[in-house]
């Protein structure tokens, strides 16, 4: 199984990249191969609406997303981990999502569907500070649309309240657990 990670946090090491690294490291072990992409680091323009995929399905930015796109096409389970920023994605998964727009051209415009009957599968890993009951629900209904773009279903979600300084999660032995466990039924095909 091919694994790939957006990392959407700016912060390395932080809630939500030490729970997706457990989870890969679990995938691994299994014998999965895992790619982490953290964002924060590359150069992704924000989608310009210019219908320049319409034709295509393809973006017409020549930038980093070319290689997540790449990725993505060859992955079999795809995570996007963000943390909750103001009730929402981060800024930079959510400006990753917006540029599978181009894929939701194909899908929608071009009628071309990819890699169907495959069994692929899109998950929100998400990490908040607070523990509101409402705190995941427009990470988790933009992650949804994103993966239905991708032309990936979506397999659900990996989400953890109450955590705020770095490694916050390292604190939470039960939070960790889950990841693992995360990783083994991803890997198993139950997640
Ligand atoms: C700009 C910003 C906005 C945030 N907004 C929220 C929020 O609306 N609700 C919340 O519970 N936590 C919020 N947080 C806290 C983070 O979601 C929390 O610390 C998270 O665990 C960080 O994950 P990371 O370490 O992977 O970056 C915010 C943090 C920042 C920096």
């Amino acid at each position: 199984m091919n694994v790939v990670m957006l990392l959407g946090s700016p912060r390395k090491n932080g809630n939500s990249e030490t729970l997706a690294r457990r989870v890969g490291d679990t995938v691994e072990q299994g014998g999965g191969s895992v790619g982490y992409i953290r964002l924060n680091d590359l150069d992704i323009r924000p989608c310009q609406g210019c219908g320049g995929c319409e034709k295509t399905g393809n973006c017409v930015i020549k930038d980093a997303m070319g290689d997540i796109y790449r990725q993505v096409d060859e992955a079999d389970r795809i995570l996007l981990v963000s943390p909750v920023y103001f009730y929402a994605l981060s800024a930079q998964a959510k400006i990753c999502g917006d540029r599978f727009q181009a894929r939701w051209s194909r899908k929608y415009l071009l009628k071309e569907r990819f890699r169907q009957g495959e069994g692929r599968k899109g998950y929100l890993l998400s990490t908040a500070a607070t523990k509101g009951p409402k705190i995941f629900d427009c990470s988790i209904l933009s992650a949804r649309y994103i993966f239905d773009a991708m032309d990936v279903q979506y397999g659900g979600e990996f989400l953890v309240k109450g955590v705020d300084k770095r490694k916050a999660v390292l604190g939470l032995p039960d939070e960790m657990a889950k990841a693992e466990q995360f990783g083994r039924d991803m890997l198993a095909g139950k997640a």
